[in-house]
């Protein structure tokens, strides 16, 4: 006897078989890709799963942790709870799109200058977030970034020096970390 609620239909209608296998076509990281998904998969699971970028990182499953931020059109986003059927037709770049060829983006390179990592799990969504802030804000004040920047969970608390390679990545001199 089947108990509660999470019963699988035995069949799926004809509607959800195709639903699940509708098209999506998209640029990442300068090439464009298809593929053919449920359009309520996460964007993260594609990227990791189909088109092996594994960069992106999974951490809550739930937008809470920013771990998986990628930018789609340039705006920092959480692929986690991003469908893929909101990235049809956008452009998207992942932590591997990054760098041109062997010269690191400014930001990567600020991270590396300060040393803003230790497991470095979080690192590639906090660079994406960063890059993503000064696409919209180009010099932001402390009172731009730390508000930003505090979406981002990063376990193993390396906040100081995370601000100072964001302060560095803006033009900022760096300053002692004082979050609020
Ligand atoms: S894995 Fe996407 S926000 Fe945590
Ligand atoms: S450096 Fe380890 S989670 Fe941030």
């Amino acid at each position: 006897m089947l108990v509660g609620s999470n019963r699988t239909p035995a069949r799926l209608t004809l509607n959800q078989t195709r639903r699940m296998n509708s098209k999506f076509t998209f640029t990442v990281n300068g090439q464009s890709r298809t593929v053919s998904s449920d359009p309520q998969r996460p964007l993260l699971d594609v990227l990791r799963e189909d088109l092996q970028l594994t960069g992106t990182k999974y951490g809550c499953g739930e937008g809470q942790c920013r771990a998986c931020t990628v930018l789609i059109n340039g705006k920092a986003s959480a692929s986690c709870v991003t469908p893929i059927s909101e990235a049809d037709k956008q452009t998207i770049i992942t932590i591997e799109g990054l760098a041109e060829g062997d010269k690191l983006h400014p930001v990567q390179e600020a991270f590396l200058a300060e040393g803003a990592f230790q497991c470095g799990y979080c690192t590639p969504g906090m660079i994406l977030g960063v890059v993503g802030l000064l696409n919209e804000l180009p010099h932001p004040s402390d009172d731009d970034i730390l508000p930003r920047m505090q979406r981002h969970l990063c376990r193993c608390c390396h906040y100081p020096k995370l601000l100072k390679a964001i302060r560095r990545a803006a033009g900022q001199t760096a300053k002692p970390a004082t979050p609020k």
